[in-house]
């Protein structure tokens, strides 16, 4: 059985869908800090099953030792954390505390319970600057927000613990900029306020709920003068899980980091248009000034999870336009 921390998140949500269908068993936490339990229902409509789910925080170390004793637990991807850079520089305590105190907690029940594999969310905010492109996971580290920190921390710590203790399997996964969601429309990214990010916020103005997207700078040294990332269907994100988890089995014991993205820079505006198109008609947009912190492109060399996981993405931005348009159009 799977533990899926942060289960009835974006990225947690999607991962119960897949591997369900795939026959897995799944239990999932959540703290329902940032997803709704709507989402539960959802996931059963979907899958047509039960889903055992338990609402903890990761950091509650007796509620998370409950999970594991009354359920037989044998892997775990951690997804549950907080994720907004924004709120990070305002409240670091409380992203390092709930980053970073959330893995230990989990760290140490799993170890307690003999339950050594863990795929771990991690992210290119690690990177900060790229210093070349495409990004290898062996580029430098220079993370300019304690969200992108915190994460980097939690990496150091599972790097630490492998290196401490036998029988330990983690990967831990740097994603890029996910977008997109399940072509059911069922489930997705669940807004939670002002989006910070992209593609939540496009979606937003296509659905008239904000007059137009700021697009911030468009005069950087890309295609179109437009900022470029690597943005990566949930789906192929979530298949790297699962890839992820069948790896791990194969091995006694490892530890390894893996970049999850195409491999390809797609601008703003080359996702603005791809918008456009799903919705059937013009999405507004103003370019404003640059973004603190933004940097002109990002995008992955994601050639060892190809390597070694035999993953990689195969949606495209379309994909992604279609399916994220697909969810917001049934969202009430
Ligand atoms: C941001 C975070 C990064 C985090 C990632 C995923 C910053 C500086 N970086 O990355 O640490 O890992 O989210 O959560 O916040 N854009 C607009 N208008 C908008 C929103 C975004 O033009 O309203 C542009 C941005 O300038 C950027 C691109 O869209 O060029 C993507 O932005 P976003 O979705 O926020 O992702 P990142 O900046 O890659």
């Amino acid at each position: 059985m799977i533990l899926l921390t942060g289960g009835l998140g974006y990225l947690g949500s999607h991962m119960a869908a897949q591997i369900i269908e795939q026959g897995h068993e799944v239990v999932l936490v959540d703290n329902l800090s940032n997803s709704q339990f709507a989402v539960l229902d959802r996931l059963s409509k979907l899958t047509g099953r039960v889903i055992p789910f338990v609402q903890i925080d990761v950091r509650d170390k007796a509620g998370l030792q409950q999970v594991f004793s009354q359920y037989p637990i044998t892997q775990v991807v951690h997804f549950a954390g907080s994720k907004s850079v924004n709120e990070s520089i305002q409240q670091p305590l409380d992203y390092y505390d709930n980053n970073v105190n959330g893995l230990i907690s989990l760290l140490y029940v799993m170890k307690e319970a003999q339950v050594k594999t863990i795929v771990f969310s991690s992210t290119a905010a690690i990177y900060g600057e790229p210093e070349a492109l495409p990004i290898p996971e062996s580029s430098r580290q220079a993370p300019i927000t304690p969200y992108g920190r915190s994460k980097q921390i939690c990496e150091q710590v599972l790097q630490d613990l492998a290196h401490a203790e036998k029988g330990w399997k983690i990967a831990v996964l740097r994603y890029f900029n996910p977008a997109g969601a399940h072509p059911s429309g069922i489930i997705g990214e669940v807004p939670n306020g002002i989006p910070n990010n992209l593609v939540p916020y496009i979606a937003q103005v296509a659905r008239d709920e904000r007059p137009f997207l700021q697009v911030f700078g468009s005069d950087y040294n890309t295609v179109d003068g437009t900022g470029v990332r690597d943005f990566i269907h949930v789906q192929d994100l979530i298949d790297g899980h699962s890839k992820a988890l069948a790896w791990l089995a194969t091995q006694p014991q490892v530890f390894d980091t893996f970049n999850l993205g195409r491999g390809e820079g797609v601008s703003v505006k080359q996702m603005l248009d791809a918008f456009s198109k799903a919705v059937g008609r013009e999405i507004p947009y103003k370019v404003v000034a640059r973004r603190d912190g933004d940097s002109a492109s990002v995008y992955a060399d994601a050639s060892h999870a190809n390597a070694l996981l035999g993953w990689q993405a195969t949606r495209t931005v379309d994909q992604m336009a279609v399916d994220t348009w697909r969810f917001y159009e049934n969202l009430v």
